[in-house]
């Protein structure tokens, strides 16, 4: 192996404890602004010092994150398809070898999808990417997509890593299972283990843990951080247990500590309400006194009898006011 991808491969898995905190950012690529990604330079702000390193494409990295940054960048380069579109599957390489090296990528990610109609395409580009990113000593992630039509059970991700391995992918990322350890020790080169959907801090967490046990390096996490109501404290608790060897308990616990020490946020609609109620009160109480104030005049007490009962539509701007 190269020297350039070795150390490139070294800034994404530590060398001192081969595990890795991989921050992904990427989703939009084929589902849009996804729910609490929509700004991403937000998001990833307050989290890029936490992470070992950034999933990103090139459009966000280049107009969300800091050319400054010094977090190694793992580049998504294939794409074509979108959620909305007829087969996710159909990928292909998006971004050419000239750009990732102006990006400075640390590596390369693409997706494979064996078992779909498209397998042979994206295997196939799997391969040439590898050719290609090897030239100038970049590794190559490979990810391996599941779908409604794919399995997640240890026999189709072993399957998959180990094609994506073969094709001399550097790192395979792939989703936990059942019997992990299984895919863990069929595949040749280091895994790393995908967040999925959002599910409560302490699960989350529990599943890094368990992908660290069953030999994964680490997590290429992003939901389970970002669609938390506390993305710091939760980078942190999986960074803990990643690099820190904290149990679920120990992490969580810690979790918890940092949301209890993390500013209180003020409630926002509040305010909100006290000026608009504020606004509503003089505004209504004067034109009731003023309506008030011209039948007086006609000094008629039985047309205020009468008024009451007979007229509910003088109640119905009362709730409005609320
Ligand atoms: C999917 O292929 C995307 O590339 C994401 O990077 C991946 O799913 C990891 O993100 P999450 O932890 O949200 O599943």
């Amino acid at each position: 192996m190269d020297w350039g991808l070795k150390n490139r491969l070294s800034s994404i898995i530590k060398p001192q404890n081969n595990r890795a905190l991989m921050l992904a950012v990427d989703h939009g690529y084929f589902l849009g602004p996804t729910e609490k990604l929509e700004d991403p330079k937000k998001v990833i702000a307050p989290l890029l010092k936490h992470c070992d390193s950034l999933m990103v494409t090139r459009g966000v990295q280049r107009a969300s994150v800091s050319a400054t940054a010094d977090t190694p960048m793992v580049l998504r380069v294939s794409g074509g398809s979108s959620i909305i579109g007829e087969d996710l599957s159909q990928e292909d390489i998006t971004v050419s070898i000239e750009d990732a090296i102006r990006l400075n990528a640390s590596a390369l990610a693409m997706s494979i999808f064996v078992g779909s109609k498209y397998e042979y395409q994206t295997i196939v580009n799997l391969g040439k990417l590898v050719s290609e990113a090897e030239k100038y000593g970049i590794p190559v992630l490979a990810v391996t997509a599941v779908g409604k039509e794919l399995g997640k059970d240890a026999r189709y991700l072993s399957l998959a890593c180990r094609v994506a391995a073969e094709q001399g992918a550097h790192i395979v990322k792939t989703y936990y299972c059942d019997n992990f350890e299984k895919v863990v020790q069929s595949c040749p080169v280091p895994i790393i283990v995908a967040g999925g959907k959002k599910i409560p801090e302490r699960d989350a967490l529990q599943l890094t843990y368990n992908a660290i046990k069953a030999g994964a390096v680490g997590v290429d996490m992003g939901r389970n951080i970002w669609q938390s109501e506390h993305p710091v404290p939760m980078i942190k608790a999986a960074r803990a247990i990643i690099h820190g060897n904290l149990n679920v308990d120990q992490a969580f616990k810690l979790y918890k500590k940092l949301v209890s020490e993390e500013p209180k946020k003020k409630p926002q609609n509040n305010p909100n309400q006290k000026k608009s109620n504020n606004k509503k009160k003089p505004q209504n109480n004067p034109n009731q006194k003023k309506s008030n104030n011209k039948k007086k005049p006609q000094n008629n007490p039985n047309q205020k009898k009468s008024n009451k009962p007979n007229n509910p539509n003088q109640n119905k701007p009362n709730p409005t006011k609320k």
